[in-house]
């Protein structure tokens, strides 16, 4: 296809442009030029376009740009005349998805429209700019929680102390002592959910410790069964092969609460099963791009943790902002449960994934670094 730019040596430009196109470093097509670059037909392509997507020449040759996009997710604006740069989902021949800049450029060869359309890989940064955010989005609720949650444990010990003593002091088992038995009931679950947030020595962390995961995870599970529901089935499944990892016991059972309770109100009211289990993994078999949180330079070995449970799922919308503090879909709810399993996890060097579709259910599977002894 000749091109050029309205020079006055048509010929030599045409072959300039031509050499510059193919050599470039960086990738690029040549469309015919259309009012929506999306619907623009793919014309010519150059090599460094080709690794890029992973298609053959003769595959994009006549396909509109959006054959390259992720479907429903072009951008909308329309490039007219003008240059234009726009970000969009794109896709590769092997289906990873990438995010593109693309930078449009009217080119004419003859009397003919073209444009020449150069794409810059934004991937990575996207990515990184979105965990950092939620780092951030958690750093804040951290901080905010761990004011709150020292004044607020004070002023359940205090109710505490008091009812116990007045319990004790009450002759007559009359009226009193069943409205203060309510008292230390209410002050004894917001206790336990203070403590699912944050541990309960006021927010200060332990050291990471060699421990095994398993025993944790049984201790946890041995914690939270007597307040689950009869209709609720929790079966374990553990590895119980000396899985060690470096970790904070409180917080591994934090994580396990938080997951069970969530996976126990994702069942309710109907009948269900709650599934715990751990086993070794090897580094090859995790897709650590799906996790929220990043990972740098992962060891092959790990270990996970799974919380599976067969309630009601979870749907796209709630899916994307699921790990966001204070994101909740239910009345009583505070959305900071699996913002303290994310926090958890990150002070782990872990991964979490969540595997789910609405009425089918959830999987929660939490990542630790394996620790080789
Ligand atoms: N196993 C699950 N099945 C279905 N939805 C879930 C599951 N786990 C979490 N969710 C969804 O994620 C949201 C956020 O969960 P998170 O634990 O952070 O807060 P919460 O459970 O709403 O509130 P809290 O933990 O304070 O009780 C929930 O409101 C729910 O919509
Ligand atoms: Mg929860």
């Amino acid at each position: 296809m000749p091109l050029m730019r309205g020079g006055r040596t048509p010929a030599r430009s045409d072959e300039r442009l031509r050499f510059l196109f193919a050599v470039a470093r960086d990738p690029m097509l040549i469309l015919e030029a259309g009012p929506v670059l999306s619907e623009c037909i793919i014309v010519d392509s150059n090599r460094k376009a080709l690794e890029l997507f992973g298609f053959r020449r003769g595959t994009l040759m006549g396909k509109p740009l959006s054959f390259l996009e992720v479907a429903g997710q072009a951008p909308a604006e329309t490039p007219g005349d003008r240059e234009s740069v726009q970000e969009a989902l794109h896709r590769r021949a092997d289906g990873q998805v990438l995010t593109l800049e693309r930078h449009a450029q009217p080119i004419q060869s003859g009397d003919r429209d073209f444009l020449l359309v150069a794409f810059h890989d934004v991937t990575t940064a996207r990515l990184l700019e979105k965990s950092l955010l939620r780092v951030q989005q958690m750093d804040n609720v951290g901080v905010l929680s761990g004011t709150l949650v020292h004044d607020f444990r004070n002023l359940l010990a205090t109710i505490l102390a008091n009812a116990e003593l007045a319990l004790s002091e009450t002759p007559h088992p009359d009226d009193p002592r069943e409205r203060i038995a309510e008292i230390l009931h209410s002050a004894r679950r917001a206790t336990e959910l203070i403590e699912r947030v944050l541990p309960a020595d006021g927010g200060e962390e332990q050291r990471l410790r060699p421990l095994d995961l398993d025993s944790v995870v049984a201790d946890a599970l041995a914690l939270i069964r007597p307040s689950l529901a009869d209709n609720i089935e929790l079966r374990h499944d553990l590895a119980d092969r000396g899985l060690t990892i470096a970790g904070d016991a409180t917080q591994i059972r934090q994580i396990v609460m938080n997951l069970v309770i969530n996976a126990a109100e994702a069942i309710a009211p109907s009948r269900g099963t709650i599934r715990v289990s751990t086993a070794p993994i090897a580094a090859s078999r995790i897709n650590f791009q799906e996790s929220p949180l990043p990972v740098t330079d992962p060891g092959d070995h790990w270990v996970c943790l799974d919380v599976s449970d067969t309630g009601c799922g979870i749907d796209a919308a709630t899916r994307s902002r699921i790990f966001e503090p204070l994101f909740t879909t239910k009345p009583t709810g505070t959305g900071l449960g699996l913002t303290a399993v994310m926090y958890a996890v990150r002070r782990h060097g872990g991964a979490i994934l969540l595997h789910s579709a609405p009425g089918k259910g959830a999987t929660f599977r939490v990542l630790f670094p394996l620790l080789q002894t």
